[in-house]
């Protein structure tokens, strides 16, 4: 798809910032880790090929608020693809408008990545799913009530995250771990969470998983003309599921548990996309 969108001033200079620090001009792939992950990074790199800069130092940031979330920025390669990991994204619930949430997008996009690896905690819903699945997403319900675009850009979201590179992302996960299921993944404002009464709605809708983040940043890569992929981790099920509540401190816990197998199957996941 044509590019609708040009990458931010703020993207440029973090880009500018970030072949300055890394004496790499160009990144192939840009991976947004979700809560808790920033750790991730660590285990997909290359040996000795690690380069990171806290978020604090690059333009367009705005501190990471959210427990778990820590800001920093790291350029690697991965069986020689080269990643700009980002750690510590901003969430429509923290209240600082769309731009700092979109940032990412504008920064992979930026540093010259093709493609745009999502990856989130998220609730399970489909009956099925189990705590620590990993999930590719096939499509979103966007039921934030808000787009990052404004203005008459009319971005396709028709196979907004490309059949093929999800096929290539699960034959490579398939080959580390289990083969990762596909859902339907809707994003809500938060940061509560859901009711009961919102899981069934959702449910109705056709969601598979529930979640605060992802759709803003796919939207957004879109619109740059960039491919998405992204994949969820189920850190619990859904609100209601199990008539238990829900506790960030055990989503977080769940996703620090899935983190080692994240790892896995995004070190598979990530040249598997690029070479799609
Ligand atoms: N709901 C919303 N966001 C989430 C959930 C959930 O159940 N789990 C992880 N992020």
């Amino acid at each position: 798809m044509a590019a609708l969108l040009t990458p931010t001033d703020d993207a440029v200079a973090a880009a500018e910032a970030v072949a300055d620090a890394t004496g790499r001009p160009t990144h192939d792939a840009t991976l947004v880790l979700g809560s808790g992950w920033a750790e991730v990074v660590t285990g997909l790199a290359d040996p000795d090929t690690a380069v990171t800069i806290p978020v604090s130092e690059l333009p367009g940031f705005a501190a990471p608020l959210a427990a778990g979330h820590r800001g920093t920025v790291t350029s690697c390669l991965v069986d020689g693809v080269a990643l700009l990991s980002i750690a510590g994204r901003t969430h429509l619930y923290e209240g600082r408008g769309t731009e700092p949430v979109v940032h990412p997008a504008h920064v992979a996009a930026a540093t010259g990545s093709r493609v745009l690896v999502l990856t989130n905690a998220a609730g399970g819903l489909r009956d099925g799913l189990a705590v620590g699945d990993l999930v590719l997403i096939r499509d979103h319900l966007n039921l934030t009530g808000r787009s990052p675009l404004t203005g008459a850009l009319f971005v396709n979201l028709v196979d907004a995250y490309r059949p093929a590179l999800r096929a290539a992302a699960a034959d490579a996960i398939a080959a580390v771990d289990a083969r990762p299921t596909e859902g339907v993944y809707a994003a809500m404002g938060g940061p509560q969470y859901e009711t009961p009464a919102e899981i069934g709605m959702l449910r109705t809708l056709g969601a598979d998983l529930v979640g605060m983040s992802t759709v803003p940043e796919a939207i957004v890569a879109r619109g740059l003309g960039l491919d998405v992929t992204a994949v969820s981790l189920v850190t619990n099920l859904a609100a209601g599921v199990t008539g238990e509540p829900l506790d960030h401190a055990e989503v977080l816990a769940a996703g620090a548990a899935g983190a080692a197998r994240l790892t896995t199957a995004l070190r598979a996941l990530v040249p598997a996309v690029v070479r799609a």
